[in-house]
């Protein structure tokens, strides 16, 4: 494709209001953060120095990340901290033309879900006002028993009807998706929907898991997928939201380069995929970074962008409450 056509279709992706439906909020903790909040709370951060914990954003894998992850994300206590990380990730995705953001919280493995939730819809409150709705999607670790999920989960019933959804995350290999499926079904008695990461490094059975097992209604990531053509043509077939990450996937060596993105190729057999930053203070963009970067790395043409940013769109979770 000419060059000028790609420069119009990353315009295109700039000026278009869009919603983000895959975004850590601890994934938005920049090396600052950690220190200023560590810090506050009395903690020793992790690293010694900004530049020492930098140096740790090289990453071989998923569980290579999730280990840093954790680690940074400790700093973290107070509803201050969380309202000044959606405050930091909010000023981002205004100046992206972020109009609508679904946000991960690691609720079963923060300090204090109280705390937690109390700072992030104070700040939704305060950017609303501005333009950027924000809904909260609580995650478990499925690397962790069921157990402790169910327990997470039960705590957080005062926010139960203002959550956007709940979500499934940490490391993939060896933990199936339906080894939570009791935990699903009990959201969905109560009409609380779900997404599951799977096939990031998982295989297409993960796949097959989250949308049968689990029954979600979008899948993070599944980029494997792709190997599978009876998965595609379900995907296709009941036009299941992919919210796939490609930055992401080339920090965490899902794939070598960005030009060996399966994007296209999802977006040719009809799959309602969407473009998300992920955890965007580690790897290396925002979500308008991450659609220049694919634009360029695909050829990706302005109908492309327009049909990308709009699946976005028709796949967002409405607002709670579902009480009111
Ligand atoms: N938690 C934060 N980022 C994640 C990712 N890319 N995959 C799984 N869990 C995560
Ligand atoms: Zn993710």
């Amino acid at each position: 494709m000419n060059s000028a056509l790609v420069d119009e279709a990353v315009e295109l992706a700039r000026s278009l209001p869009k919603a983000e439906l895959h975004m850590h909020l601890e994934g938005a903790l920049q090396p600052e953060l950690v220190f200023k909040f560590s810090e506050r709370n009395d903690k020793t951060p992790p690293f010694a120095t900004i530049a020492e914990l930098r140096a740790e954003y090289e990453f071989t894998d998923l569980a290579d990340f999730i280990s840093l992850f954790l680690k940074c994300f400790n700093s973290l206590e107070t509803a201050q901290d969380y309202e000044d990380l959606t405050n930091d990730y909010s000023e981002h995705a205004l100046a992206d033309n972020v109009v609508h953001a679904e946000i991960f919280v690691e609720a079963q493995a923060s300090n204090d879900a109280d705390q937690l939730m109390a700072g992030c819809l104070k700040a939704a409150a305060r950017w609303q006002e501005k333009g950027l709705d924000l809904l909260f999607i609580p995650t478990f670790l499925r690397h962790m028993p069921l157990a402790e999920a169910l327990k997470s989960f039960d705590e957080l019933e005062p926010y139960h009807d203002i959550i956007g959804g709940i979500g499934l995350a940490s490391v993939e290999v060896g933990f199936p998706p339906e080894n939570f499926r009791l935990l699903f079904d009990r959201a969905r008695e109560l009409g609380i929907k779900g997404v599951a990461h799977a096939g990031e490094e998982g295989p297409p059975e993960y796949v097959w898991g989250a949308i049968d097992d689990l029954g979600v209604e979008r899948v993070d990531h599944g980029n494997r997928s792709i190997e599978d053509p009876v998965l595609m043509a379900r995907l296709a077939r009941d036009q299941i939201p992919l919210t796939m990450c490609p930055l992401s996937n080339l920090r965490l060596c899902v794939i070598d380069e960005l030009g060996n993105h399966p994007l296209k190729r999802f977006l040719d057999a009809g799959v309602n995929v969407t473009v998300n930053s992920d955890d965007p203070a580690y790897f290396g963009g925002y979500l308008n970074e991450n659609f220049e970067q694919t634009i360029r790395a695909l050829n990706l043409h302005p109908t492309d962008v327009r049909e990308i940013v709009q699946n976005a769109h028709d796949a967002k979770f409405p607002s709670p409450s579902r009480n009111g």
